[in-house]
Protein backbone atom coordinates (compact mmCIF):
# COMPACT_ATOMS: atom_id res chain seq x y z
CA UNK A 1 0.00 0.00 0.00
CA UNK A 2 1.20 3.54 -0.86
CA UNK A 3 0.90 6.45 1.58
CA UNK A 4 0.43 10.02 1.54
CA UNK A 5 0.89 11.40 5.10
CA UNK A 6 -0.28 15.05 4.84
CA UNK A 7 -0.45 18.14 7.09
CA UNK A 8 2.31 16.66 9.53
CA UNK A 9 4.91 18.63 11.11
CA UNK A 10 8.21 17.78 8.79
CA UNK A 11 11.19 17.22 10.85
CA UNK A 12 13.98 15.91 8.87
CA UNK A 13 17.36 17.53 10.53
CA UNK A 14 19.32 19.27 8.17
CA UNK A 15 17.21 18.50 5.06
CA UNK A 16 13.37 19.40 5.56
CA UNK A 17 11.73 21.34 8.17
CA UNK A 18 8.01 22.66 7.71
CA UNK A 19 4.60 21.76 7.48
CA UNK A 20 3.92 19.47 4.06
CA UNK A 21 3.32 16.19 2.85
CA UNK A 22 5.18 12.94 2.18
CA UNK A 23 4.22 10.29 -0.51
CA UNK A 24 5.00 6.83 0.29
CA UNK A 25 5.37 4.76 -3.49
CA UNK A 26 6.79 0.68 -3.00
CA UNK A 27 7.92 1.07 0.42
CA UNK A 28 10.32 4.38 -0.35
CA UNK A 29 9.71 7.74 0.03
CA UNK A 30 8.48 9.12 -3.08
CA UNK A 31 8.41 12.84 -2.40
CA UNK A 32 8.29 15.53 0.50
CA UNK A 33 6.10 18.76 -0.51
CA UNK A 34 5.10 21.54 1.03
CA UNK A 35 1.74 21.66 2.35
CA UNK A 36 -0.58 22.81 0.07
CA UNK A 37 1.08 21.98 -2.84
CA UNK A 38 -0.09 19.15 -5.43
CA UNK A 39 2.01 15.96 -5.65
CA UNK A 40 4.84 16.61 -7.97
CA UNK A 41 4.87 16.05 -11.52
CA UNK A 42 6.46 13.44 -13.13
CA UNK A 43 4.77 10.05 -13.03
CA UNK A 44 0.66 11.74 -12.54
CA UNK A 45 -0.34 8.01 -12.62
CA UNK A 46 2.18 6.91 -9.96
CA UNK A 47 0.45 9.49 -7.58
CA UNK A 48 -3.14 8.56 -8.53
CA UNK A 49 -5.23 9.07 -5.45
CA UNK A 50 -6.59 5.90 -4.75
CA UNK A 51 -3.30 4.21 -4.72
CA UNK A 52 -2.56 5.86 -1.23
CA UNK A 53 -3.84 5.46 1.90
CA UNK A 54 -3.94 9.10 3.65
CA UNK A 55 -2.76 9.74 6.79
CA UNK A 56 -3.88 12.63 8.35
CA UNK A 57 -1.01 13.77 10.11
CA UNK A 58 -2.11 17.41 11.21
CA UNK A 59 -0.78 18.40 14.73
CA UNK A 60 1.64 15.56 14.28
CA UNK A 61 5.94 15.31 14.19
CA UNK A 62 6.90 13.47 10.98
CA UNK A 63 10.67 12.42 11.46
CA UNK A 64 12.81 10.30 10.19
CA UNK A 65 12.46 6.48 11.77
CA UNK A 66 13.89 6.61 15.04
CA UNK A 67 16.95 4.18 15.79
CA UNK A 68 18.24 2.78 18.97
CA UNK A 69 22.26 1.74 18.86
CA UNK A 70 21.61 -0.16 22.53
CA UNK A 71 19.46 -2.59 22.85
CA UNK A 72 19.31 -5.96 24.64
CA UNK A 73 17.28 -8.46 22.66
CA UNK A 74 17.94 -11.17 24.71
CA UNK A 75 17.53 -13.91 22.51
CA UNK A 76 19.03 -16.35 22.01
CA UNK A 77 19.37 -17.58 25.69
CA UNK A 78 17.33 -15.36 27.75
CA UNK A 79 13.86 -15.32 26.54
CA UNK A 80 11.91 -15.19 29.80
CA UNK A 81 13.48 -11.81 29.36
CA UNK A 82 12.53 -10.69 26.11
CA UNK A 83 12.45 -12.05 22.49
CA UNK A 84 13.63 -10.66 19.14
CA UNK A 85 9.91 -10.65 18.46
CA UNK A 86 8.73 -8.02 21.72
CA UNK A 87 11.83 -6.64 21.44
CA UNK A 88 11.04 -5.45 18.27
CA UNK A 89 7.49 -5.04 18.66
CA UNK A 90 8.48 -2.96 22.27
CA UNK A 91 10.41 -1.46 19.94
CA UNK A 92 7.90 0.15 17.38
CA UNK A 93 5.90 1.00 19.92
CA UNK A 94 7.82 2.82 20.68
CA UNK A 95 8.53 4.72 17.60
CA UNK A 96 11.73 3.01 16.89
CA UNK A 97 11.94 1.53 13.38
CA UNK A 98 15.42 0.15 13.77
CA UNK A 99 17.29 -1.34 17.26
CA UNK A 100 20.92 -2.65 17.27
CA UNK A 101 20.93 -5.40 19.78
CA UNK A 102 23.95 -5.79 21.74
CA UNK A 103 26.13 -9.38 22.20
CA UNK A 104 25.59 -10.72 25.16
CA UNK A 105 23.67 -13.82 24.61
CA UNK A 106 23.73 -17.14 24.90
CA UNK A 107 25.12 -18.25 22.74
CA UNK A 108 27.28 -14.84 22.74
CA UNK A 109 26.87 -13.56 18.93
CA UNK A 110 30.87 -14.16 18.47
CA UNK A 111 29.74 -16.65 15.49
CA UNK A 112 28.30 -15.91 11.92
CA UNK A 113 25.59 -18.20 13.14
CA UNK A 114 24.60 -16.58 15.62
CA UNK A 115 24.58 -13.13 13.72
CA UNK A 116 22.15 -15.56 10.89
CA UNK A 117 19.86 -16.12 13.70
CA UNK A 118 19.09 -12.57 15.19
CA UNK A 119 18.72 -11.90 11.45
CA UNK A 120 16.56 -14.74 10.68
CA UNK A 121 14.55 -14.23 13.76
CA UNK A 122 13.50 -10.16 13.13
CA UNK A 123 12.95 -10.82 9.92
CA UNK A 124 10.21 -13.48 10.78
CA UNK A 125 8.75 -10.50 13.39
CA UNK A 126 8.99 -8.46 10.39
CA UNK A 127 8.93 -5.05 12.67
CA UNK A 128 11.69 -3.00 13.01
CA UNK A 129 15.43 -3.57 11.37
CA UNK A 130 17.16 -5.07 13.65
CA UNK A 131 21.21 -4.22 13.31
CA UNK A 132 23.08 -6.87 15.18
CA UNK A 133 26.32 -6.42 17.06
CA UNK A 134 28.78 -8.69 17.34
CA UNK A 135 31.37 -9.42 20.25
CA UNK A 136 34.66 -7.55 19.83
CA UNK A 137 36.07 -10.69 21.51
CA UNK A 138 35.13 -14.34 21.69
CA UNK A 139 32.57 -15.31 24.65
CA UNK A 140 33.20 -11.62 25.69
CA UNK A 141 36.29 -12.74 27.30
CA UNK A 142 38.58 -10.08 26.42
CA UNK A 143 41.18 -12.25 24.89
CA UNK A 144 40.83 -13.29 21.73
CA UNK A 145 39.62 -11.13 18.60
CA UNK A 146 36.79 -12.34 16.87
CA UNK A 147 36.41 -12.52 12.85
CA UNK A 148 35.43 -9.31 11.95
CA UNK A 149 35.08 -9.42 8.44
CA UNK A 150 32.86 -12.86 8.43
CA UNK A 151 30.55 -11.02 10.89
CA UNK A 152 30.52 -8.37 8.68
CA UNK A 153 29.29 -10.41 5.68
CA UNK A 154 27.00 -12.53 7.96
CA UNK A 155 24.75 -8.89 8.92
CA UNK A 156 26.86 -7.40 11.57
CA UNK A 157 26.84 -3.97 11.76
CA UNK A 158 29.01 -3.05 14.62
CA UNK A 159 31.21 -4.55 17.11
CA UNK A 160 30.58 -4.46 21.13
CA UNK A 161 31.75 -6.60 24.38
CA UNK A 162 29.05 -4.43 25.98
CA UNK A 163 27.96 -5.81 29.17
CA UNK A 164 31.40 -6.50 30.36
CA UNK A 165 34.85 -4.70 30.35
CA UNK A 166 37.40 -5.28 27.86
CA UNK A 167 40.40 -5.17 29.98
CA UNK A 168 43.38 -5.69 27.74
CA UNK A 169 44.07 -2.37 26.22
CA UNK A 170 46.46 -4.19 23.50
CA UNK A 171 43.05 -6.53 22.26
CA UNK A 172 41.11 -3.02 22.18
CA UNK A 173 43.81 -1.04 20.15
CA UNK A 174 43.86 -3.87 17.98
CA UNK A 175 40.17 -4.35 17.74
CA UNK A 176 39.90 -0.68 16.98
CA UNK A 177 42.36 -1.04 13.94
CA UNK A 178 41.18 -3.81 12.69
CA UNK A 179 37.28 -2.49 12.73
CA UNK A 180 38.30 0.74 11.36
CA UNK A 181 39.80 -1.34 8.08
CA UNK A 182 36.75 -2.60 7.82
CA UNK A 183 34.38 0.38 8.61
CA UNK A 184 32.89 -1.39 11.64
CA UNK A 185 31.92 1.07 14.59
CA UNK A 186 33.28 -0.46 18.30
CA UNK A 187 30.98 0.68 21.16
CA UNK A 188 32.77 0.77 24.04
CA UNK A 189 31.06 -0.35 27.56
CA UNK A 190 33.56 1.69 29.88
CA UNK A 191 34.22 0.04 33.12
CA UNK A 192 37.20 -0.69 34.86
CA UNK A 193 35.81 -3.57 37.48
CA UNK A 194 38.37 -3.09 39.93
CA UNK A 195 37.13 0.23 40.71
CA UNK A 196 33.58 -1.24 41.01
CA UNK A 197 34.33 -3.51 42.91
CA UNK A 198 31.16 -5.05 44.31
CA UNK A 199 29.19 -2.20 43.76
CA UNK A 200 25.95 -1.74 43.44
CA UNK A 201 24.64 1.71 43.03
CA UNK A 202 26.29 4.79 42.85
CA UNK A 203 29.38 5.59 45.54
CA UNK A 204 27.27 8.63 47.69
CA UNK A 205 25.11 9.11 50.45
CA UNK A 206 22.23 7.57 48.99
CA UNK A 207 24.62 4.17 48.89
CA UNK A 208 26.00 5.13 52.32
CA UNK A 209 22.41 5.48 53.87
CA UNK A 210 20.87 2.36 51.93
CA UNK A 211 23.82 0.58 53.43
CA UNK A 212 25.21 -0.71 50.28
CA UNK A 213 28.80 -0.50 48.30
CA UNK A 214 28.97 2.04 45.93
CA UNK A 215 30.39 2.41 42.10
CA UNK A 216 32.60 5.68 41.70
CA UNK A 217 32.38 7.83 38.83
CA UNK A 218 36.34 7.03 37.73
CA UNK A 219 34.87 3.53 37.24
CA UNK A 220 33.78 4.49 33.84
CA UNK A 221 35.85 7.95 33.18
CA UNK A 222 38.98 6.14 33.31
CA UNK A 223 38.15 3.60 30.61
CA UNK A 224 36.79 6.48 28.52
CA UNK A 225 39.64 8.17 28.97
CA UNK A 226 41.53 4.96 27.74
CA UNK A 227 39.53 4.76 24.71
CA UNK A 228 40.08 8.24 23.57
CA UNK A 229 43.80 7.19 24.12
CA UNK A 230 43.73 4.63 21.57
CA UNK A 231 41.36 6.10 19.33
CA UNK A 232 43.62 8.96 18.99
CA UNK A 233 46.63 6.82 19.10
CA UNK A 234 45.16 4.84 16.36
CA UNK A 235 43.18 7.14 14.14
CA UNK A 236 40.25 4.61 14.63
CA UNK A 237 36.54 5.75 15.60
CA UNK A 238 35.40 4.74 18.74
CA UNK A 239 31.81 4.71 20.15
CA UNK A 240 31.48 5.17 24.03
CA UNK A 241 28.16 3.91 25.38
CA UNK A 242 26.04 5.03 27.65
CA UNK A 243 28.18 7.92 29.31
CA UNK A 244 26.62 8.59 32.88
CA UNK A 245 29.69 11.05 34.56
CA UNK A 246 30.67 14.20 34.32
CA UNK A 247 34.31 13.49 33.91
CA UNK A 248 33.27 11.26 30.94
CA UNK A 249 31.27 13.73 28.89
CA UNK A 250 34.35 16.63 30.04
CA UNK A 251 36.58 14.50 28.56
CA UNK A 252 34.91 13.42 24.97
CA UNK A 253 34.22 17.14 25.03
CA UNK A 254 38.27 17.86 24.90
CA UNK A 255 38.49 14.89 23.02
CA UNK A 256 36.39 16.05 20.04
CA UNK A 257 38.65 19.65 20.42
CA UNK A 258 41.36 17.31 19.44
CA UNK A 259 39.95 16.43 16.61
CA UNK A 260 39.56 12.70 17.73
CA UNK A 261 37.62 10.57 16.72
CA UNK A 262 34.85 9.54 19.63
CA UNK A 263 31.19 9.62 19.49
CA UNK A 264 29.32 9.12 22.35
CA UNK A 265 25.36 8.23 23.80
CA UNK A 266 23.48 8.46 26.67
CA UNK A 267 20.21 7.11 28.08
CA UNK A 268 17.48 8.66 28.88
CA UNK A 269 17.29 7.99 32.61
CA UNK A 270 21.13 9.23 32.78
CA UNK A 271 19.53 12.82 31.89
CA UNK A 272 15.90 11.71 33.77
CA UNK A 273 17.30 10.38 37.29
CA UNK A 274 19.80 10.72 40.07
CA UNK A 275 20.75 7.65 42.74
CA UNK A 276 18.01 9.26 44.75
CA UNK A 277 15.46 7.02 42.80
CA UNK A 278 17.20 4.00 44.41
CA UNK A 279 15.81 4.96 47.33
CA UNK A 280 12.48 4.50 45.96
CA UNK A 281 12.68 1.95 42.75
CA UNK A 282 15.23 -0.48 44.55
CA UNK A 283 16.51 -2.24 42.15
CA UNK A 284 14.03 -1.02 39.24
CA UNK A 285 16.87 1.78 39.57
CA UNK A 286 19.60 -0.69 39.22
CA UNK A 287 21.72 -0.39 35.98
CA UNK A 288 25.47 -0.19 34.76
CA UNK A 289 26.82 2.41 35.07
CA UNK A 290 24.56 3.51 37.93
CA UNK A 291 22.61 6.88 38.07
CA UNK A 292 24.33 9.37 39.28
CA UNK A 293 24.88 13.02 41.51
CA UNK A 294 22.48 16.04 40.48
CA UNK A 295 25.93 17.46 38.91
CA UNK A 296 26.35 14.74 36.61
CA UNK A 297 22.82 14.57 35.32
CA UNK A 298 23.17 18.28 34.59
CA UNK A 299 26.54 17.39 32.64
CA UNK A 300 25.13 14.66 30.73
CA UNK A 301 22.39 17.44 30.06
CA UNK A 302 24.98 19.90 29.02
CA UNK A 303 26.82 17.48 26.42
CA UNK A 304 23.80 17.06 24.63
CA UNK A 305 22.99 20.20 24.33
CA UNK A 306 26.24 20.98 23.05
CA UNK A 307 26.94 18.15 21.10
CA UNK A 308 29.52 16.11 23.23
CA UNK A 309 26.90 13.60 23.55
CA UNK A 310 26.02 12.82 19.80
CA UNK A 311 22.78 10.79 20.59
CA UNK A 312 20.56 8.90 22.72
CA UNK A 313 20.35 5.39 23.06
CA UNK A 314 18.21 3.81 25.64
CA UNK A 315 20.07 0.52 26.75
CA UNK A 316 17.08 -1.55 26.78
CA UNK A 317 18.01 -4.17 29.19
CA UNK A 318 14.81 -6.45 30.10
CA UNK A 319 15.13 -8.50 33.22
CA UNK A 320 12.38 -11.04 34.34
CA UNK A 321 10.24 -9.83 37.35
CA UNK A 322 11.65 -12.80 39.98
CA UNK A 323 15.34 -11.42 38.86
CA UNK A 324 14.50 -8.03 39.62
CA UNK A 325 12.80 -9.17 43.05
CA UNK A 326 16.57 -10.28 44.42
CA UNK A 327 16.78 -7.16 45.65
CA UNK A 328 19.15 -4.30 45.16
CA UNK A 329 22.01 -6.14 46.33
CA UNK A 330 21.29 -9.89 44.44
CA UNK A 331 19.25 -7.89 40.79
CA UNK A 332 20.82 -7.66 37.90
CA UNK A 333 21.91 -4.64 36.16
CA UNK A 334 19.12 -3.24 33.35
CA UNK A 335 15.96 -1.24 32.92
CA UNK A 336 13.63 -1.37 30.23
CA UNK A 337 13.47 1.72 27.82
CA UNK A 338 12.31 1.22 24.12
CA UNK A 339 8.40 2.16 25.48
CA UNK A 340 9.81 5.35 27.45
CA UNK A 341 12.52 6.75 25.61
CA UNK A 342 10.35 9.11 23.18
CA UNK A 343 8.27 11.15 26.07
CA UNK A 344 10.95 11.21 28.06
CA UNK A 345 13.12 12.40 25.65
CA UNK A 346 11.05 15.41 24.58
CA UNK A 347 11.15 16.69 28.09
CA UNK A 348 14.75 17.56 26.79
CA UNK A 349 12.29 20.31 24.39
CA UNK A 350 9.87 21.50 26.69
CA UNK A 351 12.66 21.91 29.06
CA UNK A 352 14.69 24.50 26.32
CA UNK A 353 18.05 21.90 26.68
CA UNK A 354 17.54 20.96 22.68
CA UNK A 355 15.47 21.66 20.16
CA UNK A 356 13.15 19.20 18.69
CA UNK A 357 14.97 19.25 15.19
CA UNK A 358 18.36 18.47 17.68
CA UNK A 359 16.73 15.92 19.49
CA UNK A 360 15.35 14.40 16.32
CA UNK A 361 18.89 13.68 14.99
CA UNK A 362 20.35 12.58 18.31
CA UNK A 363 17.70 9.74 17.84
CA UNK A 364 17.42 9.17 14.14
CA UNK A 365 20.06 10.57 11.30
CA UNK A 366 23.01 11.24 14.34
CA UNK A 367 22.96 7.05 14.96
CA UNK A 368 22.75 6.12 11.28
CA UNK A 369 25.57 8.12 10.34
CA UNK A 370 27.50 6.65 13.26
CA UNK A 371 26.24 2.99 11.95
CA UNK A 372 26.48 3.59 8.67
CA UNK A 373 23.15 3.14 7.36
CA UNK A 374 20.66 5.30 5.27
CA UNK A 375 18.42 7.46 7.31
CA UNK A 376 15.77 10.46 6.17
CA UNK A 377 12.90 11.32 3.97
CA UNK A 378 14.88 12.94 0.55
CA UNK A 379 13.11 10.67 -2.02
CA UNK A 380 14.39 7.70 -3.08
CA UNK A 381 15.36 6.75 0.92
CA UNK A 382 13.96 3.93 2.57
CA UNK A 383 10.19 4.79 4.56
CA UNK A 384 11.10 4.15 8.04
CA UNK A 385 9.41 7.17 9.27
CA UNK A 386 8.09 7.84 13.10
CA UNK A 387 4.90 10.21 13.79
CA UNK A 388 4.68 11.73 17.15
CA UNK A 389 2.11 13.32 18.77
CA UNK A 390 3.76 15.97 21.18
CA UNK A 391 0.56 16.86 23.33
CA UNK A 392 -0.64 13.39 24.08
CA UNK A 393 -0.64 13.19 27.70
CA UNK A 394 -0.78 9.91 29.59
CA UNK A 395 0.18 7.92 32.54
CA UNK A 396 2.94 5.42 31.81
CA UNK A 397 1.17 2.11 32.54
CA UNK A 398 3.31 -1.04 32.98
CA UNK A 399 0.51 -3.15 31.86
CA UNK A 400 0.25 -1.32 28.55
CA UNK A 401 4.08 -2.37 27.28
CA UNK A 402 4.76 -4.92 24.76
CA UNK A 403 8.13 -5.80 26.07
CA UNK A 404 8.46 -9.12 27.93
CA UNK A 405 9.62 -7.39 31.05
CA UNK A 406 8.79 -4.75 33.21
CA UNK A 407 11.51 -3.64 34.94
CA UNK A 408 11.26 0.28 34.77
CA UNK A 409 11.47 3.08 37.44
CA UNK A 410 9.38 5.19 35.19
CA UNK A 411 6.22 3.49 36.12
CA UNK A 412 3.56 5.44 36.98
CA UNK A 413 4.80 8.73 35.81
CA UNK A 414 2.57 11.29 34.37
CA UNK A 415 4.39 11.56 30.73
CA UNK A 416 3.88 13.98 27.42
CA UNK A 417 4.29 13.13 24.00
CA UNK A 418 4.14 9.67 22.40
CA UNK A 419 5.05 8.11 19.00
CA UNK A 420 1.70 7.42 17.51
CA UNK A 421 2.85 5.43 13.70
CA UNK A 422 5.81 3.85 12.99
CA UNK A 423 6.25 3.26 9.71
CA UNK A 424 9.16 0.39 8.45
CA UNK A 425 10.16 0.62 5.03
CA UNK A 426 7.11 1.81 3.73
CA UNK A 427 4.44 -0.71 5.85
CA UNK A 428 2.69 0.71 8.81
CA UNK A 429 4.44 -1.85 11.83
CA UNK A 430 2.14 0.40 15.17
CA UNK A 431 -0.89 2.70 14.74
CA UNK A 432 -1.51 3.89 18.14
CA UNK A 433 -5.19 3.44 19.03
CA UNK A 434 -5.22 7.59 19.48
CA UNK A 435 -4.23 8.40 15.93
CA UNK A 436 -7.56 9.71 14.11
CA UNK A 437 -7.06 8.61 10.56
O1 LIG B 1 22.54 -2.16 32.99
C1 LIG B 1 23.06 -2.87 32.15
N1 LIG B 1 22.43 -3.94 31.66
N2 LIG B 1 24.28 -2.56 31.73
C2 LIG B 1 24.97 -3.37 30.92
O2 LIG B 1 26.06 -3.03 30.57
C3 LIG B 1 24.41 -4.67 30.51
C4 LIG B 1 22.96 -4.65 30.55
C5 LIG B 1 22.37 -6.02 30.48
O3 LIG B 1 22.75 -6.81 29.62
O4 LIG B 1 21.44 -6.30 31.27
ZN1 LIG C 1 26.88 -1.54 28.73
Amino acid sequence: MNLHITGGRIIDPGYYEGTGDIYIVGGRVAAVVPAGSPPPEGGASKFSRQDFRIIDARGKIVCPGLIDLHVHLREPGFEHKETIATGCLAAVCGGFTAVCCMANTRPVNDDTSVTQFILARAAQAGLARVYPVAAITKGLEGRVLCDYESLKAAGAAALSDDGRPLLDSRIMRRALEKAAQLNMPVISHSEDPYLVEGGVMNEGSAARELGVAGIPNIAESIMVLREIALSELTGAPVHIAHVSTHESVRAIREAKQRGVPVTAETAPHYFMLTDEAVRRHGADAKMNPPLRSEKDRSAVRQGLADGTLDCIATDHAPHALEEKALGLEKAPNGIIGLETAVTLSLSLVSEGILPLAGLIAKMSTIPARILGVPCGLKAGMPADITLIDPDLEFTIDVSLFRSRSRNSPFVGMKAKGKAVMTIVAGRIVFEDKFQVL
